[in-house]
């Protein structure tokens, strides 16, 4: 006999993500990093405790001394459900938020207990995702131009066609550099290497690969998402300062591995949801009319490998009155 399906949580965990994208989304703009971030995770906290879940956080807001809520190791959910792992950003690009520009996203990530990659005391990892079509073309340590000639290959494109994902960071700029010298265009952003990652692998966005290095969460959240869609994301410890680089090889991390998407996230029984905060090319933004907000989200469960878009109307004033956190 089949087997019965199981129940899809990326449908209740986007509901967890708009949530965030909702409180979130009032601070576009208003140069207050720290607002918009504090609206997502009460929104986001007030949310979980509403679902049948026993989550452990692995990737959260930090160290429960600097974090009151989501930080790694709480337990999220009611506790009755499915033993998980649990991948959170509220907002991830607080500060595309705090100045209105594109692509500030909230995203959840949960994965069976013990699956998710702890990144430890690593704050940096660097990474390459490419699409579907080129997951078994690329590597980590062959030269930039060897790795763009290959997947313009797999995609049937010139090299002068490809769009690279960047961070607009001083360490990046020979890598810049590098993809400048074969003529591959760029899109260079300040933030936001989890929508990167994503484009990279969504057939629908005109970004083909991301490089470069940008958060070890991060990379771990995107992993979820990237297995779900069938890209390939390599990955290595990428440490930024002495201090990181000393935590790390103290904790017995071998710095020099390469990571895959399998090592970040082990069960292919994951799911993904992300919603749009700031409008951008990835997801809009949220939009608000007189009685409605309206929310775009993205929602993935890695073993289907269904890809859903989500858009949801919310009636502000019926949310006000039964929620605990303000819309
Ligand atoms: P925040 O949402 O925590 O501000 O992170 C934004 C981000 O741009 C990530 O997308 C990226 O992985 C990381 O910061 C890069 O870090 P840094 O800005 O220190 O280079």
């Amino acid at each position: 006999m089949a087997e019965a399906p199981e129940k899809n949580l990326a449908l209740d965990i986007v509901r967890i993500t708009e949530a965030a994208a909702l409180a979130s989304a009032r601070w576009l703009g208003r140069g207050a990093k720290e607002d918009g971030d504090g609206a997502a995770v009460d929104a986001m906290r007030n949310s979980f405790s509403t679902l049948h879940v026993d989550g452990i956080v692995v990737i959260g807001e930090g160290e429960k001394d600097n974090a009151p809520m989501l930080y790694n190791g709480e337990h999220v959910g009611m506790g009755d459900g499915p033993q998980l792992d649990v991948a959170v950003d509220p907002v991830e690009g607080t500060s595309l938020l705090a100045f209105g520009r594109p692509n500030a996203i909230s995203t959840v990530a949960v994965a069976p207990r013990g699956s998710m990659f702890n990144p430890g005391p690593s704050f940096y990892m660097r990474k390459l995702v490419v699409p579907g079509e080129a997951r078994n073309e690329v590597d980590l340590d062959a030269p930039v131009a060897d790795n763009l000639a290959r997947v313009a290959r797999a995609l049937d494109k010139k090299v002068q066609d490809l769009v690279v994902f960047v961070l607009d960071k001083p360490r990046h700029k020979q890598l810049i550099a590098d993809i400048r010298a074969v003529g591959a265009r760029i899109q260079l952003h300040t933030d936001g290497d989890v929508a990167g990652a994503l484009m990279a692998v969504d057939p629908r966005n005109e970004v083909d690969i991301m490089m470069g290095t940008g958060g070890t969460p991060e990379g771990v959240l995107a992993a979820c998402a990237i297995k779900g869609m069938d890209g390939q994301m390599l990955a290595r410890l990428d440490p930024q300062s002495y201090v990181e680089k000393e935590a790390i090889t103290n904790a017995g991390i071998d710095l020099r591995e390469v990571l895959t998407v399998n090592d970040l996230v082990k069960s292919d029984d994951c799911f993904f949801a992300a919603t749009g905060i700031s409008g951008g090319d990835f997801l809009r933004g949220v939009r608000y009319s007189a009685r409605h907000a309206v929310t775009h989200s993205l929602v993935l469960r890695g073993k289907t490998g269904t890809l859903r878009y989500v858009e949801s109307y919310h009636n502000l004033d019926r949310l006000t009155k039964i929620s605990a956190v303000p819309y």
